[in-house]
């Protein structure tokens, strides 16, 4: 039962039934299954363009590598997101919200990372910004300046460091668009010294963290997250043990990404279950974007992740919602369905919750409702 935007009594419906007034609107979910909105918590929700040619070339058999080598990659979407206006990306991200919401998602944190410049990363922000207020999909921004090295400062590494550090990030956290700092840390991107830089001035200005690590190669990653007091550490596809060990010594929740392995065409899963029996809190999110992950379906994720990681539906979607809600530090708002959280749920058209991690590809989502709100 809910009242105003949130939850105020849970129980069996011969229980709730007693406390319904005249006025108490009454949702029939007889033989459906209720759950909390999916917590995403890893998108890159706003660009422009798309990577269709990319995509082809892998079928080809080019690797994501070979292809940013190339001049793919990245830089095309951030050619694509600088030539956008900010109403143009508005109407892209709004469509795309409404692609989430359709899913079971209400709530996506969301990053920046294809301007590139101050002008750019503000305009994808003010986006994020206006799609958390202006739609029913709730945003957590993240502020990722740190994605690749820009053309124009290719021969330059030192000066786009000083950019994001002496000019990017002062904006961002006087006009509060960002809760996190993030970057990715990899071969041909970010090293680890460049990132301990770049993260320990985000610290500075009061940003949290999370990282993009050890996704194509095992660069010690995972250890630089728990070194840095990161809230989250995500991929992690080719982190060893040791790497696994320093996140649960230091409880950086891992960020698992299914959707970016199986849309690369590659078949090393991050070692989920390892993660678990360290102890770590796991979270699943799509990895939403144009390169590697083109998915806003956490009912795919939830597949991929009982079929390929071998988690059981019961810790997926643990995953998909209360852990990922801790992870962008909002448990005590969404996540779950309690007493005093936000009436976020959608009703499923089947009976077990197992079949939400069953049935792959098939639209089980009846309705969505965002603050006790049909969306
Ligand atoms: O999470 N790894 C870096 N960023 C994205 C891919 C971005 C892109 O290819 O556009 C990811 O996989
Ligand atoms: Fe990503």
């Amino acid at each position: 039962m809910a009242s105003g935007d949130k939850i105020t009594h849970v129980g069996k419906s011969s229980e709730i039934e007693k406390l319904c007034e005249r006025q108490t609107r009454v949702i029939d979910a007889r033989g459906c299954v209720v759950m909390p909105g999916f917590v995403d918590a890893h998108t890159h929700l706003v660009f422009g363009g798309n990577r269709l040619d990319d995509f082809e070339a892998r079928a080809r058999g080019e690797t994501y590598e070979q292809i940013a080598k190339s001049g793919g990659g990245i830089q095309t979407t951030v050619q694509a997101t600088r030539a956008a206006s900010a109403d143009e990306l508005w109407a892209l991200a709004k469509k795309r919200a409404s692609w989430f919401l359709q899913n079971g998602t209400t709530t996506a944190e969301a990053k920046s990372g294809y301007g590139l410049t101050l002008e750019d990363e503000l305009k994808i922000l003010r986006v994020i910004r206006r799609v958390g207020k202006e739609t029913p999909l709730e945003t957590v921004a993240t502020f990722l300046g740190a994605h690749a090295f820009p053309p124009e400062f290719r021969e330059d590494r030192a000066g786009y460091i000083s950019l994001i550090i002496d000019k990017m990030l002062p904006v961002i956290a006087r006009e509060k668009l960002a809760e996190y700092c993030d970057i990715f840390c990899e071969q041909n991107y970010f090293n680890p010294e460049e990132t301990r830089r770049i993260l320990t001035a985000a610290k500075q200005h009061g940003l949290k963290l999370r990282m993009h690590v050890d996704q194509l190669t095992n660069g010690g990653g995972a250890k630089l997250a728990a070194e840095l007091g990161a809230t989250t550490a995500d991929h992690l596809e080719q982190t060893a043990p040791d790497g696994i060990n320093a996140l649960a010594k230091t409880n950086v929740q891992p960020v698992l990404l299914p959707g970016s392995v199986y849309a690369l065409g590659s078949k090393k899963y991050p070692d989920a279950r390892a993660m678990i029996d360290a102890g770590l809190a796991l979270v699943l999110a799509t990895d939403f974007n144009p390169g590697s992950s083109p998915s806003a379906s956490m009912p795919m994720m939830l597949s991929l992740a009982v079929t390929q990681m071998k988690l059981s539906p019961a810790e997926a979607i643990t995953a998909a919602t209360i852990n990922a809600a801790a992870s962008l530090n909002r448990v005590d708002q969404i996540g779950s369905l309690e007493v005093g959280k936000l009436a976020n749920f959608a009703i499923y058209d089947c009976e077990d919750y197992r079949e939400l991690t069953y049935w792959f590809g098939v639209p089980l989502v009846r309705d969505v409702f965002v603050r006790a709100k049909r969306v």
